[in-house]
């Protein structure tokens, strides 16, 4: 009877040791998927201090080179929706996706730049956030271009050639 009870102590003892073991092999699975989960392209491993720091205004200066850098980057991943010259037509627009309102509408043309890397970074209403693909000082030079665009006024759509009633 000693015999058996020690046996079945032992087997229970077994059972939990694969019990154990099952929870770890489960534990370890989990930390090689943590280290293996995707990082979003265009993310740089910086602190979040550096980060917030690049997003403060005023921002880099002004200058030639970041207005290109920023029509090069607006045309990337604004224009598909805003349109080239801002109007909100651009070509996903004319495939069915809701249309912005023209970036040379009263309101809009009344955003400071840091209000416009603020859209970029959160989004805001049924745009998302392009946190992950723009780069801090590239989303100040997008909003400086986007500045430049308004105030150089509302021209003829080069997107669709279409009267905007
Ligand atoms: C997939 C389409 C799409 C893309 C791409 C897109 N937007 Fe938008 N954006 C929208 C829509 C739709 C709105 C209107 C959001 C709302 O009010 O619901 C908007 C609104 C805005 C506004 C106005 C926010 C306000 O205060 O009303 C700004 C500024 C803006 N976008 C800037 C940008 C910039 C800069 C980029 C490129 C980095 C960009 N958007 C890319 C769809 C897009």
């Amino acid at each position: 009877m000693r015999l058996m009870l020690a046996l079945v102590a032992t087997g229970l003892l077994a059972a939990c040791d694969i019990g154990t073991e099952e929870r770890d092999e489960v534990a370890s699975t989990r930390t090689v998927q943590r280290s293996y989960s995707p990082v979003p392209p265009g993310t740089i491993a910086r602190g979040t201090a550096a980060r917030e720091a690049a997003l403060a205004p005023p921002g880099p200066e002004v200058t030639r080179d970041l207005l290109a850098r920023g029509e090069e980057r607006f045309r990337a991943f604004c224009a598909p929706c805003h349109g080239t010259s801002g109007r909100g037509d651009g070509t996903v627009v004319s495939h069915g996706f809701p249309p912005p309102s023209s970036y040379h509408e009263e309101r809009l043309r009344a955003l400071a730049p840091e209000q416009i890397v603020q859209v970029i970074t959160h989004g805001k209403g049924r745009m998302f956030s392009y946190a992950d693909r723009v780069l801090p000082e590239e989303r100040w030079a997008i909003a400086h271009y986007v500045k430049d665009l308004q105030s150089r006024g509302q021209g003829p759509s080069p997107d669709q050639g279409l009267a905007k009633p």
